[in-house]
């Protein structure tokens, strides 16, 4: 038995080392691919959302959900590595999105600003970056409906008010908002959606709807379905991802231990459905499993929440293990493209919107900030 112990140590402390000598190999190769990626979109006003051997890229505005990924993926570039050129990169990236503080027509404000612009503010601490984390905040309280208790998520479809899970992530900006202006409505309205979401996104084994409509006379719960996943009934993984960190996130600002306890669940409900790599199928209730495309962005968001969550418990282990694992199966060539292909995107292998027939099987800007904050975390930790 004793053997077995001084075996598993050698063991482990040799890799170790391994790790380590890979990891800065690893962090060259995310900088020469991602150079790809910026030489081959250089584009003013557009920005890579995902790319596919068949059409090439797919560029979009800046008034799309996607749009600031790129920009907070330089940034966290930029964290990694120290070097400057990540910082004018993730400067040009952040500041061709100005404008975007403006609009009322979309809940996805803070994807695409607190990414973006969030991250230009914590590493420089300019007024005009501030100003505009403020101004998009203003615009996404302006879809916040008091009868409902939530922030409109989409102003398209068939619902009368749609919220979709996706939504809790928008929350990280109003909280900062309330931090950076020392107004509390923000974090207010913050809280009550979450509290409503809380309320009625959640089945009894904690995996959640993907869309609740409410009823705006009432404020009761109107329909229950899916749009992104296999079925109304079903467990989308992205969905599932979304709230992890969502509610993860809440409990950082907020500090009421209900968050806390919903991330847990929500985590018992991940853990046990995830495959031997660690990287969730598209829908954890997907018809044919294992013949089913995996989700990456699901994974890395994974990974990013349970660094995060793990720092909150005593049984710390139980997350940042996951969440290794998830990093190091992003990390292989399973998944993480190489040098030159995939279009410059560093993860191969996300699946946007199946049922749409959209982004199925293809790198997504997303998968990779996710990712990269992933490895930010971890390199944080990693005194642990
Ligand atoms: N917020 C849209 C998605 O997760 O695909």
């Amino acid at each position: 038995m004793k053997y077995f112990f001084y075996l598993s140590l050698i063991l482990s402390v040799i890799s170790c080392n391994h790790y380590k000598m890979d990891y800065s190999k690893l962090i060259d190769n995310l900088s020469a691919q991602l150079n790809v990626l910026i030489e081959s979109t250089h584009d003013p006003v557009k920005v890579p959302r995902s790319w596919n051997e068949e059409n090439g890229y797919k560029m979009i505005n800046k008034g799309d959900w996607c749009s600031g990924f790129p920009a907070g993926s330089y940034w966290y570039m930029y964290d990694l590595t120290g070097d400057e050129r990540w910082k004018n990169v993730a400067i040009d990236n952040t500041e061709k999105l100005d404008g975007i503080q403006n609009l009322r027509t979309t809940h996805d404000l803070g994807f695409m600003v607190y990414c973006s612009y969030g991250n230009a503010y914590r590493h420089t601490q300019i007024d005009a970056y501030k100003d505009i984390i403020i101004q998009a905040s203003e615009s996404l309280i302006s879809r916040f409906d008091s009868t409902v208790g939530c922030i409109k998520s989409w102003d398209h479809g068939k619902w009368q008010f749609p919220v979709i899970i996706d939504n809790m992530m928008n929350l990280e900006m109003l909280f900062r908002a309330s931090e950076i202006t020392g107004d509390s409505k923000y974090k207010e309205l913050a809280i009550t959606h979450a509290n409503t979401t809380l309320k009625n996104h959640f089945r009894e084994d904690m995996s959640s709807y993907h869309v609740v409509s409410y009823d705006t006379i009432t404020g009761n719960p109107e329909v229950k379905q899916t749009h992104q996943g296999y079925a109304d009934e079903s467990a989308w993984a992205r969905g599932q991802s979304w709230g992890l960190y969502g509610y993860t996130l809440c409990y950082r600002f907020a500090k009421d231990p209900k968050y806390l306890e919903t991330a847990k669940k929500i985590a018992d409900f991940i853990i046990p459905n995830l495959p031997a790599d660690k990287i969730p199928y598209w829908d954890y209730n997907a018809p044919n499993i294992p013949d089913e495309e995996r989700d990456a962005s699901a994974g890395a968001l994974i990974a990013s929440a349970f660094y995060e969550l793990g720092a909150y418990v005593d049984n710390s282990e139980k997350y940042f293990s996951i969440a290794d694992e998830i990093v190091n199966s992003l990390s292989s060539e399973k998944y993480l493209a190489k040098i030159g292909s995939n279009g410059g995107f560093l993860l191969m292998h996300s699946v946007g919107h199946k049922p749409g027939n959209s982004e199925i099987n293809v790198p997504l800007n997303y998968a990779d900030y996710y990712y990269l904050e992933a490895l930010n975390r971890q390199k944080q930790l990693k005194n642990r």
